[in-house]
């Protein structure tokens, strides 16, 4: 489980910078929460990290290696971090299984046989062990999800980005999604999370960060971000966000 660090990262949509300089640390299996309205840059970011999009400036290392150099090859990257959306993003043509299969056969070349036994357990151990034949359109919003994570420990990835997993849920499944994601931090997995989930962050998070207009504006430990927050702007944020 590798260590992140984010120094100066600088990203424009044309004449409109969505991340303004963005430096970050995350520890080996720490949980950091990025927070922030709409439009603050958060999936922006995690985007950046994950070389889904070209930054302008600023460098991004994994275990102390430069990853945002010209010119790396991002497929590399991405096997070593591992990225689930809101929307699941499952083949609907493909059983969970295959869903999960998938990435691995063809960047680690590993066979659906040499595959199984790993996956198996995997599916076991995030109370799926009876969907695996199942297609995405049998499951539920939550299974959907935990199959999506599952996804992405099959790639054996260093950190773990989860850009809003829950919010796209019914109310009385995203439980069992934070659940996994306890369960992961458990386990050691570096993670980086957006979430509107302010009591996941108080819970579950190591350090939470307060993202406005492409900046992290205030950063901290929970206790002191939700309880004593520094920045007028952070404060106006958390009056609304835990109204
Ligand atoms: N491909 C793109 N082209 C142009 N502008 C973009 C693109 N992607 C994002 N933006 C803009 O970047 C800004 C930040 O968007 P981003 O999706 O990162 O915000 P967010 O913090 O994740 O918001 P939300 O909480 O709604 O998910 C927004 O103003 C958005 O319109
Ligand atoms: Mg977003």
């Amino acid at each position: 489980m590798a260590k992140l660090e984010l120094r100066g990262v600088v990203k424009r949509f044309g004449q409109v910078t969505v991340c303004d300089g963005i430096s970050l640390d995350v520890e080996k299996g720490q949980t950091v929460c990025l927070i922030g309205a709409s439009g603050a840059g958060k999936s922006t970011l995690l985007r950046c990290i994950n070389l889904l999009e070209p930054i302008e400036d600023g460098e991004i290392f994994l275990d102390g290696e430069d990853i945002s150099v010209p010119g790396l090859d991002p497929q590399g990257v991405r096997a070593r971090i591992g990225m689930v959306f809101q929307s699941y993003n499952l083949f609907p043509h493909m059983t969970a299984l295959e869903n999960v299969m998938l990435a691995p056969r063809r960047v680690h070349g590993k066979s659906r046989a040499q595959l199984l036994p790993e996956i198996e357990a995997l599916f076991q151990s995030f109370d799926l062990g009876d969907r695996m034949h199942n297609y995405p359109d049998q499951l539920s919003g939550g299974q959907q999800q935990r199959v999506a994570i599952v996804r992405a420990l099959a790639m054996h990835p260093e950190v773990i980005l989860f850009d809003e997993i829950t919010s796209a849920l019914d109310p009385q499944l995203v439980g069992e999604v934070l659940d996994v994601l306890l369960k992961l931090k458990k386990q050691g997995m570096t993670m980086i999370l957006a979430t509107h989930e302010m009591g996941f962050a108080r819970q579950a998070a190591d350090k939470v960060c307060f993202l406005k207009d492409g900046q992290i504006i205030e950063e901290g430990a929970p206790k002191e971000l939700f309880d004593a927050p520094k920045r007028a702007e952070t404060k106006t944020f958390l009056a609304r966000a835990l109204k």
